[in-house]
């Protein structure tokens, strides 16, 4: 089976590098917030520009909630984001005590419509949460323009998009914070859990840093309630290596997307858009046609991983069904839902592989 994403292809890629970074943080005897996760947070700092801070945290989904409480926001506070999103972004909302409120996407983007944000906006709405996608940079210059006029904080979740740029500026630049996942099988992946966060401020950074181990200050004496989200030495140590080759192997990404474009434009499914001012991360790569179910059948009996991204949006899973605001009013989301189709996308995905997965959704559609 060809899978839809390959975190052992990654290392075996950077094996060589990533054995002695594992070997340096054995060896080194220091295996929780250390030197690596120091020079881990200075690079990927730098890797977004001179004037950033960035602090590690154990995962995406804390990466979320401690944005949120890094802004004192809490109980009653309104987070507008997209139900069409890893349930992590809406988890790591509630995480922090605040209420996700859903606007629906743009069907282009497949990001947050800014249009549909504005409708949501409500007394005690105090941020808004775009999601860059599979790698798919959201309305940036839209959405920080309505979060201007309606005074609200924006928080960009970019744990699809490390690396993905808008007229040259990366994502993750546009707000003031963001939050990243660094999961295996992310473009950015380490091989447990972990996550990032970028800001402009160096005391909102010191206050993350304080959050992620229990509100402690410099004497270890806690100063606001915190929590242990501590990133570890080895996640700390291999994401260094992965962040070296990131520009590369996004482009790998992009390479491959656009021979799948290629090879899938005469048939009746809507691409990814590829745009000319964009860097598209390409964290997955997602179609949409009517006969998704058949289609996904016939490409996994032959031996192709074809997936979907997500089987429901957010506000369809019981957990959280009928009780968020904004769930009854989200057109382009269901509709995204019923046709909405992963196939394979990581950098090592050979050329050969690709051409058998165009040839295999042509032959659905030609017989
Ligand atoms: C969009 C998005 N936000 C947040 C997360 C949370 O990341 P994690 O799984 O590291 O907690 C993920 C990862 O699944 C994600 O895709």
């Amino acid at each position: 089976m060809i899978p839809f994403s390959d975190p052992s292809a990654s290392y075996q890629a950077h094996k060589s590098e990533i054995d002695q970074a594992v070997k340096r943080v054995l060896d080194s005897g220091w295996y929780v917030l250390g030197t690596e996760v120091d020079a881990f947070e200075e690079e990927f700092a730098s890797f977004h520009g001179k004037d950033f801070h960035a602090v590690g945290v154990a995962n995406g989904t804390d990466a979320v909630a401690l944005c949120l409480r890094g802004l004192g926001l809490g109980t009653g506070d309104e987070v507008i984001t997209p139900s069409h999103t890893a349930v992590a972004t809406v988890a790591g909302i509630e995480q922090a005590g605040c209420t996700p409120v859903f606007a629906d996407i743009e069907p282009n983007t497949r990001c947050l419509y800014p249009k549909s944000i504005e409708e949501r906006v409500g007394t005690n709405t105090r941020a808004v949460m775009p999601v860059h996608i599979y790698g798919q940079p959201a309305e940036m210059h839209k959405v920080l323009k309505i979060a201007k006029a309606h005074n609200l904080a924006v928080v960009e979740d970019c744990s699809q998009a490390h690396g993905a740029e808008i007229d040259g500026q990366k994502v993750g630049t546009f707000a003031d914070i963001s939050a990243y996942s660094c999961y295996p099988t992310k473009n950015l992946g380490g091989t447990g859990d972990g996550g990032v966060i970028l800001c402009r401020s160096k005391e909102f950074a010191e206050k993350i840093k304080s959050l992620r181990q229990y509100g402690w200050n410099e004497a270890r004496e806690s100063i606001i309630p915190g929590f242990n989200s501590r990133l570890d030495e080895m996640q700390a140590a291999i994401l260094r290596v992965k962040l070296e080759h990131l520009a590369d192997d996004n482009n790998k990404r992009r390479v491959i997307a656009l021979r799948y474009n290629e090879g899938f434009k005469k048939l009746p499914i809507t691409l990814p858009a590829l745009k000319e001012n964009e860097l598209h991360a390409m964290h997955l790569y997602v179609i949409e046609c009517d006969q998704r179910n058949e289609l996904m059948e016939y490409l996994r009996s032959h031996q192709i991983g074809a997936s979907l991204h997500y089987p429901k949006a957010v506000h369809q899973h019981s957990a959280y069904k009928n009780r968020i605001r904004g769930w009854d009013n989200l057109p382009v989301t269901h509709q995204f839902y019923q046709r909405n189709l992963t196939l394979p996308m990581f950098p090592e995905l050979s050329d050969e592989k690709v051409d058998k997965i165009v040839s295999a959704v042509t032959s659905f559609f030609k017989y």
